[in-house]
């Protein structure tokens, strides 16, 4: 048997290379998962790919609605979340290349990077967190950490993992090992 079998989860940045082959490899070990990205047609794709009963959902990471509305399209569709993929970031060079310094950083970039590359990540686990918990079979977060340059989103991010681990559950060390 299949270690993921009967498992579903949610893949944010579905669309994109980790995300892609994230879904992958949780589909390959039997799980239904769902490719989540602000990008519909390049998520439809990667859920095409990955077949097994994946789905396609777009959101949007640097609003809290489309958050909400993620976990509960995933869970009126397959009745269930035990697994999330926190993995959405902004890549996109244009808006990268100003993630710069102190000085140079417009206030927009600081403002959306820090809503899409942390916030976000707090919003899923907010909304997918009550039903994983009234499941009460256990759940999987992955945390991927963020490239922002100067945010250093990426200590936020373990920071507040750990916290959580100490609260919900426990602490895996290479929690995105090989993804
Ligand atoms: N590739 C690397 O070497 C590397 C290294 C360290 C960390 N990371 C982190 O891993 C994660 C994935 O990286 P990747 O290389 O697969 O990047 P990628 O650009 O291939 O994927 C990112 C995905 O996030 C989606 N996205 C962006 N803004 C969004 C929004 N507002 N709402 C919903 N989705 C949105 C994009 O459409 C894209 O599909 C990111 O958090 C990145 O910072 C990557």
């Amino acid at each position: 048997m299949r270690r993921l079998e009967g498992k579903v989860a949610i893949v944010t940045g579905g669309a994109g290379g980790i995300g892609s082959a994230t879904a992958h490899r949780l589909t390959s070990e039997g799980a239904r998962v769902a490719v989540a990205d602000i990008d519909l047609p390049r998520a439809r794709e990667v859920a095409r790919a990955v077949g097994s009963d994946a789905i396609a959902v777009q959101y949007d990471a640097a609003d809290a609605a489309s958050i909400q509305s993620l976990v509960e399209t995933t869970i009126k569709h397959y009745g269930r979340l035990d697994i999330l993929h926190n993995n959405a970031a902004i890549t996109a060079p244009e808006k990268q290349s100003q993630d710069t310094t102190a000085v140079d950083i417009p206030f927009e970039i600081w403002e959306l990077t820090l809503r899409v590359n942390l916030t976000s990540y707090l919003a899923a686990s907010k909304y997918a967190l009550p039903h994983m918990i009234a499941q009460g079979s256990g759940a999987s977060f992955i945390y991927r950490e963020n490239n922002s340059r100067y945010i250093g989103v990426q200590y936020s991010i373990e920071g507040r993992d750990l916290q959580r681990a100490v609260e919900e559950g426990q602490w895996l060390p290479g929690r995105a090992a090989g993804w």
